[in-house]
């Protein structure tokens, strides 16, 4: 079996945003600032990292920001030049260099699942990868890596997973694994969204899949699920009737950044780690009287 490389990653981003409301009334989520890059930067820069040339971003309204984001901003680069600012135009230069971005509306925010079958034309029929930018896993290799290894080995499609507390499974899609290795999983069934009681194991979901092309096949049989939106999980369960899944327990910290305490936690965690701001913002919170 030769097994295709991932070339295309699908970054849905056409979500509501209703949890860091009134943050998101005017402006996506997305692009909020972790440290100096907005959240979508990070996995844009994760999937390149991995070799992904091509990236679709599914959008909806009040969205442009961050198609602006990725393209090239020419009064600002020459403004920059002008002023010789060589450095700072090198870097938001590369921002629109990093890769071939497309993007496609999602009429209307019906779920993730429906967000991914919106890409499914600029997909085609090969295998991808889904990054959801408010998932912020801070690790080397990064979350996607540690996948693409999984995936190189396997061929098949493969899922992020973390353990989460019990009382917390139903925020997630859920896993029932048949264990193969430490960490690595093939993925029996899976629920969206269960209650304690109900739920296969504590292996939860996490914004990082990378999919067989016939998910959108899935997607397109699937009806409304978990709070009344196309849920992704419901068409990977679909899936699973035809093709192997491996769910891989992804090492590195990780923050829900869609949430505002995890967003916080995150900005904390990567300011700390950051070589520029670090050393100061370390000694200004050993400093405060908490
Ligand atoms: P979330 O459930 O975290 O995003 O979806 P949300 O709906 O924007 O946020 P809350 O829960 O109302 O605060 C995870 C990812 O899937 C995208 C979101 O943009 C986010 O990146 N998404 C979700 C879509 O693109 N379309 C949808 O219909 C739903």
């Amino acid at each position: 079996m030769s097994i295709k490389p991932i070339r295309k990653a699908v970054l849905p981003a056409a979500g509501l945003g209703t949890r860091f409301l009134p943050a998101t009334k005017a402006s996506p989520k997305e692009m909020l600032p972790l440290v100096d890059k907005p959240l979508i930067q990070y996995v844009v820069e994760e999937a390149v990292a991995c070799g992904i040339t091509d990236i679709i971003i599914v959008t909806g309204r009040g969205k442009r920001a961050i198609e602006d984001h990725f393209d090239v901003a020419f009064e600002l680069e020459v403004l920059l030049r002008d002023k010789g600012k060589d450095d700072i135009l090198k870097e938001v230069r590369a921002i629109s260099d990093m890769a071939n971005f497309s993007y496609v509306r999602q009429p209307e925010a019906l779920g993730l699942g429906h967000a991914v079958n919106c890409a499914r034309n600029l997909v085609g029929d090969e295998p991808f990868a889904v990054l959801l930018a408010d998932d912020i896993i801070h690790h080397v290799p990064t979350a996607l890596e540690q996948m693409m290894a999984v995936y190189r080995e396997t061929g098949s499609s493969v899922i992020g997973l973390q353990q989460v507390p019990l009382a917390e499974v139903i925020k997630y899609g859920v896993i029932l694994p048949e264990t193969i290795s430490a960490g690595l999983h093939r993925v029996v069934d899976m629920v969206e969204k269960p209650r304690p009681a109900d739920a296969p194991s504590n292996l939860s979901v996490i914004g990082r899949y990378i999919l067989q092309p016939a998910i959108f096949d899935c997607l397109d049989r699937i009806s409304a699920g978990a709070g009344g939106e196309l849920q992704l999980t419901d068409a990977l369960k679909r899936l699973l009737k035809t093709h192997q899944i491996h769910g891989l327990e992804l090492v590195g910290d990780r923050y829900d950044a869609g949430s505002k305490i995890g967003f916080l936690k995150a900005t904390v965690a990567l300011a700390l780690d950051s070589p520029e701001l670090g050393p100061e913002f370390r000694s200004y919170l050993k400093g405060l009287d908490i």
